[in-house]
């Protein structure tokens, strides 16, 4: 899994109120512009510049004069129908005339200095002279065509002539990096984008307005240039369906969106248009998963395709796994038979507040009387629905009746918030402990998991459910007036402001 965009946040476990990422929020690839001379007045493929003419000192009047000689042909400002031919052009570059039998040893001795370019030669024939090649030369190196010092002497040594020539150099379409590419179509001083989100072989991108008249042709840039990517998608609004799939308009390429990924080394497969699935989680799935031992219960709430269920149950837990849309939970079915775990997880299609309800309270209420001080087997429950998830906590007010468990045996719940809140983990833990009616200090911890937005982050609470909340117990003083009773049938509110 290959994710180009928006990504290299830090997790950190957060027990203080201070934190905030510090990565940005992109990672576009830098410009790369190359100094070189107009092409139009150079006649041939090169010609002789200076004899012996050699400087450490830069000449940037050339430079100044073409900032942007390596980026495309500026006739292909505004472009919204892809024509690879007219970003050609011509540019002049250093190039060092050299005898066959010593390219080998110059590349390697003046490696910093010899062009590095996608797609280019760096060696090429000497038109003039069959026994010789022409070695082009990077001008940010050679600033003002003249040799530094240190090339010289390289020259010496190998005894080559350190005459610099101008080469006329063609570049085309594939010479150009995205980056370079949009630059030079987008309206000038705009925000250019060449960053995505890549799922299987589909680059997912995320347009402004103002990228949006160069969208197809964007997406086609994206797939010439990233192998292994056969179809662009751009999110067409805000993540706000009930199942957490993104609306999406295929910009370029195939329109098939049935698409394979790996995560952590397990495969899964999925219709990116009809289910949730996000690159950026596999280091949080990998954290949840290696909090579980063998013989653990997972109880995963929000499920989606699996990526906590499958390697959970790989790892030879017992998992229930649930996901009220359809289509993820055919999914999940398809992705537990292609990793060969369908026994071990049992799938549910139900809103995530009836499978606590349901199959959740039916199990735990046979398992945890069952739980001995000295049994190891501990229980998750995953909630992984960041926009609503803490809302459902509510669930687990007197979700079981009876004699409480041993405090080890005790449920974890790991559950996902959004918070825009300037202490974020402050407030998910107050937004917790008022669904649960409870509070949770010195209980849980909070977990930072990426920066969503600038200033939203999303977090996991985790803490294992207080025997108080959990349990409905027998009210002994159920007959003393409403106001002093210590048990309520709301639970703990009442008992905590009387405490
Ligand atoms: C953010 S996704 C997480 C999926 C998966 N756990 C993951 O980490 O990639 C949330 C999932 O919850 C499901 N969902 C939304 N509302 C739900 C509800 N009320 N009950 C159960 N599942 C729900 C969505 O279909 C979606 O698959």
């Amino acid at each position: 899994m290959r994710t180009l965009w928006r990504f290299g946040y830090s997790a950190r476990l957060l027990k203080t109120n201070h934190f905030r990422t510090a990565a940005s929020n992109t990672s576009f690839p830098a410009v790369w512009m190359l100094l070189a001379q107009n092409s139009g007045r150079i006649p041939g493929p090169f010609v002789v510049v200076r004899k012996n003419a050699f400087s450490t000192m830069p000449e940037t009047v050339e430079d100044k004069a073409n900032p942007e000689l390596y980026s495309p042909h500026p006739g292909v400002r505004g472009m919204t129908l892809l024509n690879r031919e007219a970003f050609k052009r011509t540019v002049v570059v250093p190039a060092l005339k050299v005898k066959k039998e010593i390219v080998n040893s110059l590349l390697k001795s003046l490696k910093q200095s010899v062009l590095q370019r996608p797609g280019l030669k760096r060696v090429v024939e000497d038109p003039e002279d069959e026994d010789s090649r022409l070695v082009i030369l990077d001008p940010h190196k050679i600033p003002g065509f003249s040799l530094g010092e240190s090339e010289q002497q390289v020259l010496k040594e190998l005894s080559v002539d350190p005459e610099v020539s101008r080469y006329n150099l063609e570049l085309t379409y594939e010479n150009f990096k995205s980056e370079e590419i949009l630059r030079a179509v987008l309206p000038e001083g705009q925000e250019v984008t060449s960053g995505f989100s890549r799922v299987g072989h589909i680059a997912h991108l995320n347009l402004r307005d103002h990228q949006l008249p160069y969208r197809h042709l964007i997406g086609q840039v994206i797939i010439d240039k990233n192998p292994g990517i056969t179809c662009a998608v751009n999110k067409t609004n805000i993540i706000d369906s009930t199942y957490r799939n993104f609306e999406m308009e295929v910009l370029a390429g195939e329109k098939n969106l049935v698409t394979k990924v790996k995560e952590n080394n397990i495969a899964y497969e999925l219709d990116f248009s009809k289910v949730y699935w996000n690159p950026r989680l596999s280091t949080e799935h990998g954290r949840i998963v290696e909090l579980l031992k063998p013989g653990d219960v997972l109880f995963d709430v929000f499920a989606g395709i699996g990526p906590f269920a499958i390697p959970a149950a790989k790892k030879k837990c017992r998992v229930f796994a649930n996901d009220l849309n359809p289509e993820s939970y055919n999914w999940l079915l398809h992705n537990c038979r292609l990793n060969k775990v369908d026994t071990k997880v049992k799938a549910f299609n139900m809103d995530g507040r009836e499978f606590l309800r349901g199959p959740v309270r039916e199990e735990l209420s046979k398992e945890l009387p069952l739980m001995k001080e000295e049994q190891k087997n501990a229980f998750h429950i995953v909630m992984n629905l960041p926009a609503l998830a803490v809302e459902f906590l509510d669930v687990f007010r007197h979700l079981l009746v009876g004699e409480p468990c041993s405090a080890a045996a005790l449920p974890t719940v790991h559950c996902y918030g959004f918070s825009k809140h300037e202490d974020p983990a402050k407030d998910i833990q107050e937004r917790a402990e008022a669904s649960l009616g409870t509070s949770l200090d010195g209980r849980c911890s909070t977990y930072l998991v990426r920066n969503v937005a600038p200033n939203k982050e999303m977090l996991c609470i985790s803490f294992q459910v207080p025997a108080d909340v959990l349990y409905k117990r027998p009210c002994p003083d159920e007959a003393k007036p409403a106001s002093k009773r210590l048990c309520t049938s709301q639970g703990f509110s009442e008992e905590k402001l009387l405490s």
